[in-house]
């Protein structure tokens, strides 16, 4: 991939530049901010580790949306994050103006791009998002599930002590409160974790899932969490900038899979060099598929709510 814009040079900004450099997924990352010389001093930090690291990627700031020009894909952090307390629908009201500048900046410099959104509320800005460009689904996406699925693979390997190369996890839905793990999908090398752990542990470890991005924001208390929600980015940039093929949780534009239709949430795709080349439909257990249709009516409020206020 030649060229990856990142708007939002805030902490999950500046991380998912530093990986993305520093593994060279593409030739140059461009970070772009509305706040006078943060961008610049941002990809200046980054370029000057490059020696010590090791790497040739060009990376450059600005306040100017046309550096978006030519970049093949869009990834969206800005927008203010939400405080000790607050819900992350609590900030949509304020991340949908936001949010709708910026589509509109890559509709103008980047009209062949793709989106990732990263912005909370991630599943209904990503709805936004898809709306407002007129894209197809391939093109507009957002980043939570694989977070969230790491998130639980580190409290997997915690509780059983295995490495977290062998723990594969599955969270699907809404990024919120009502997010859906999917124990009965989760395996230590193909074991199933049950094997590991009784009911009452992987309860725990679904609860603390759900709470996991409140979790670091009680315990930094001045930050949302950016270094796995960065390293998540990435992980995404690059199965799309190699073409890997990978099965990632992604928020996805719903069009009658999983009973749903003119949403967006969490849902098992192929990502690869084409965007989000397919949503993966799997067949869910009742208790699953109840679960799955509560977030979705958690998400369909927030995207009720944004109708309300356009009135
Ligand atoms: C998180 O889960 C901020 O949504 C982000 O940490």
């Amino acid at each position: 991939m030649n060229k990856v814009a990142i708007v939002g040079a805030g902490r999950v900004g500046e991380t998912t530049a530093q990986i993305l450099a520093e593994q060279e997924v593409s030739r140059e990352v461009v970070l772009i901010d509305i706040r006078e010389d943060a961008p610049q001093g941002v990809a200046l930090d980054i370029l000057e580790s490059a020696p010590l690291i090791g790497f040739d990627t060009g990376v450059r700031g600005s306040n100017d949306p046309a550096a978006m020009t030519g970049a093949e894909l869009v990834v969206v952090t800005a927008g203010v994050p939400r405080k000790p307390g607050m819900s992350r629908s609590d900030v949509l009201e304020t991340n949908v103006a936001v949010i709708d500048g910026i589509v509109d900046d890559v509709l103008r410099y980047a009209p062949e791009a793709m989106i990732l959104m990263v912005t909370n509320p991630v599943d209904v800005l990503t709805w936004r998002a898809w709306k407002r460009t007129g894209w197809p689904r391939r093109r507009v996406f957002g980043q939570a599930g694989v977070l969230d699925a790491s998130r639980m693979a580190t409290f997997i390997a915690m509780e059983t002590g295995f490495s977290v190369r062998d723990i594969t996890t599955l969270v699907l839905g809404g990024h919120g409160d009502s997010m859906v793990p999917v124990p009965r999908l989760c395996t230590i090398n193909g074991v199933p974790i049950s094997h590991f752990l009784d009911e009452g542990k992987i309860q725990d470890i679904i609860q603390r899932t759900r709470d996991g991005g409140a979790e670091i924001l009680a315990l930094r208390k001045n930050s949302s969490a950016y270094d796995a929600p960065g390293a998540s980015v990435a992980a995404m940039v690059d199965a799309i900038a190699r073409n890997r093929r990978r099965l990632l949780p992604c928020v996805a534009i719903l069009q009658g899979e999983y009973g749903q239709s003119d949403i967006a949430m969490g849902v098992p795709c192929a990502l690869d060099g084409s965007g989000l080349s397919e949503v993966v439909e799997l067949a869910l257990t009742e208790e699953e598929k109840a679960r799955f249709a509560e977030s979705a009516g958690a998400v369909a409020a927030d995207i009720a709510r944004l109708a309300d206020s356009a009135r």
